[in-house]
């Protein structure tokens, strides 16, 4: 496996906060637009909806000539072929990752994590990546087991030597118009004093995430062959994410 290969796990235990939508436009930008070579392990196991994204992407692509001239442009352009995306289980999902990197010349490698899942296994695996990404909403609820969780898991490792995890980073995620920004800053203040990483990147309740490719239209956002398109792109907040990420995670 090349050494500099990242992995990073998307999780929260709490199900709809983005992670999977998010896994895909950040791999999408990262790989077609920022010339980072990137896979995803979908472990939303049994249903893998990744999985079926790509195919689902791959057919609607070959029915539309708009869409295949986008692809074969980007072909064109950056040389570079539409990145794996495995299914795997949660438990399995670091064994996925180091079997792909070891073929693959990866320079980051995401693991969408199902919401419900809580076992041995998957807490194993959490503590075998490199980073936690966790995309959260303010809601009291949500917050108070979402940190809990992440105070145990780096406080374990923290106490083990072996263990590659070196930090759960945080952000917001569906921010309404008009959220109220107080409770934000209280709960980053929170986190600040629990030693847990919030980026300062956030991003908009937008409904332009439900736009993936159709032969009947043009517009998409979430696609894994293409980036989201720049007219989109523009306010959603994800160029700024990737850019905090790429200097956090030391990308270049
Ligand atoms: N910033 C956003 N603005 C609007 N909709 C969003 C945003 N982020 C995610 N969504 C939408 O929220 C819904 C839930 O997202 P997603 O499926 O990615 O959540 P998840 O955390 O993966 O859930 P699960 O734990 O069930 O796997 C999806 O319809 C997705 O398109
Ligand atoms: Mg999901």
């Amino acid at each position: 496996m090349s050494k500099e290969c990242l992995l990073v796990a998307i999780s929260n235990q709490k199900g709809g906060v983005g992670k999977s939508a998010l896994t895909v436009v950040l791999a999408s930008y990262l790989h077609y637009e920022k010339d980072l070579n990137v896979a995803i392990i979908d472990c939303d196991s049994p249903q893998h909806s990744l999985v079926r994204m790509r195919e689902r992407d791959k057919k609607a692509i070959s029915a539309s000539p708009y869409h295949q001239q986008l692809v074969e442009k980007q072909w064109e352009r950056t040389q570079k072929r539409a990145y794996p995306i495995i299914g795997s289980t949660a438990e399995k999902a670091r064994e996925a990752a180091d079997k792909l990197a070891e073929k693959e010349n990866l320079d980051i490698v995401f693991v969408d994590l199902p919401g419900t899942v809580q076992s041995t296994g998957v807490f194993r695996t959490i503590v075998n990546m490199d980073y936690v990404l966790t995309p959260s909403i303010p809601d009291l609820i949500v917050m108070q087991s979402t940190l809990s969780f992440a105070t145990t898991v780096l406080d374990y490792a923290k106490s083990q030597k072996d263990v590659p995890l070196k930090d759960i980073i945080f952000f917001w995620n569906r921010l309404k118009k008009r959220s109220n920004t107080d409770v934000l800053k209280t709960y980053s203040q929170i986190m600040g004093e629990l030693n847990l990483s919030v980026l300062d990147s956030t991003l908009p309740d937008l409904c332009r995430y439900e736009k993936e490719i159709t032969h009947a239209k043009k517009s998409f956002f979430r696609c894994t062959m293409l980036p989201p398109p720049a007219k989109l792109l523009k306010g959603s907040g994800i160029g700024e994410l990737a850019d905090e990420l790429i200097v956090k995670l030391k990308l270049k």
